[in-house]
């Protein structure tokens, strides 16, 4: 999976979408907008890098991430599906993450944005009933990321997904995520205990793990530090997942450095847990999270 295949350099397009050799010597693509710079690995088709001309980088990338075959990378997004957290005897949070995803389409736009199309589809799980995956990753002023499943098999099937986009934010002391509140959820960090969210500015000081069913609002970060917000808008999602690991588990990850919770936090887009998508033969289910920034 390290090589680089004719098939992918010719969906190279000059001065917008490069492909190259990434860390661990895995196939990279760069890319260059208008507004915007980012970096997608088709090892997960996993986007790792997004950033526009006058702002830090919107996305974290730990730097301890793994990037080898059969290991997830820690920071972008990986994409989850088609179970959320752990499931015995197979990998955590499913196998998309991990798959080798083919990339099928470029396109630059007439307008100064780069789109990609991947593909994977049951060769990556011959255990998992027939299914198709597709993500278009389109890059301008913001990101915009959709997972589109179909339903090959011929029988109703039922799965989770989640677009576990990980957030660079200048210090988890000085954010505040807002439009969760009066929305029920699962606290992980407490034996899965239904709870409803109290605050309108959720503030993080210690391991926070909550998923969060039945909403499909807008999510706001506010970052003092930084200087801006970043929203999570979303269609075809009904889940919320916010996450931060904080101290324990930080040292616990061997992916992930001992301080760098300071400078990240998830907020997931998905359908996960009361959530989980049951979808009929021949249909397809999409899941789409639109990231942006607003300075203040
Ligand atoms: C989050 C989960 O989505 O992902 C957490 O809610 C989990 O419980 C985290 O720890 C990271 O998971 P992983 O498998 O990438 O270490």
């Amino acid at each position: 999976m390290d090589d680089i295949k004719v098939s992918d350099r010719r969906m190279e397009i000059p001065g917008r979408v490069a492909l190259g050799k990434g860390k661990g010597g895995l196939p990279k693509l760069d890319i260059t907008t208008d507004w915007s710079t980012g970096q997608v690995y088709l090892h997960g088709a996993h986007v790792t890098g997004f950033q526009k001309y006058s702002e830090p980088p919107l996305l974290f990338l730990s730097e301890a991430s793994r990037f080898e075959a059969g290991q997830p990378i820690r920071g972008g997004v990986p994409i989850i599906f088609p179970w959320f957290g752990p499931r015995e005897g197979k990998p955590a949070h499913g196998f998309a993450r991990t798959s080798a995803w083919e990339l099928h389409e470029t396109t630059a736009t007439p307008d100064g944005g780069v789109s990609l199309r991947f593909h994977v589809g049951k060769d990556a799980a011959p255990d998992w009933p027939s299914h198709s995956l597709n993500y278009i990753v389109t890059f301008t002023d913001r990101l915009r990321l959709d997972l589109i499943m179909t339903n090959l098999s011929e029988k109703d099937l039922a799965f989770e997904n989640c677009l576990h986009t990980y957030f660079h934010i200048g210090d988890i002391a000085t954010i505040n995520v807002r439009g969760l509140k009066g929305l029920e959820y699962l606290d992980k960090t407490d034996h899965y205990v239904r709870k409803r969210e109290s605050d309108g500015e959720v503030r993080i000081t210690a391991e926070v793990d909550r998923t969060f069913v039945n909403t499909r609002e807008t999510i706001e970060i506010q970052d003092t530090k930084l200087k801006r917000t970043i929203l999570v808008e979303k269609s075809g999602s009904a889940s919320t997942v916010l996450w931060n690991p904080w101290i324990d588990k930080a040292r616990a990850m061997p992916d992930f450095g001992d301080h760098e919770y300071k400078h990240m936090v998830c907020v997931e887009s998905g359908n996960v847990a009361d959530n989980r998508v049951t979808l009929k033969p021949d249909r397809s289910q999409i899941l789409t999270a639109i990231l942006s920034t607003l300075p203040f």
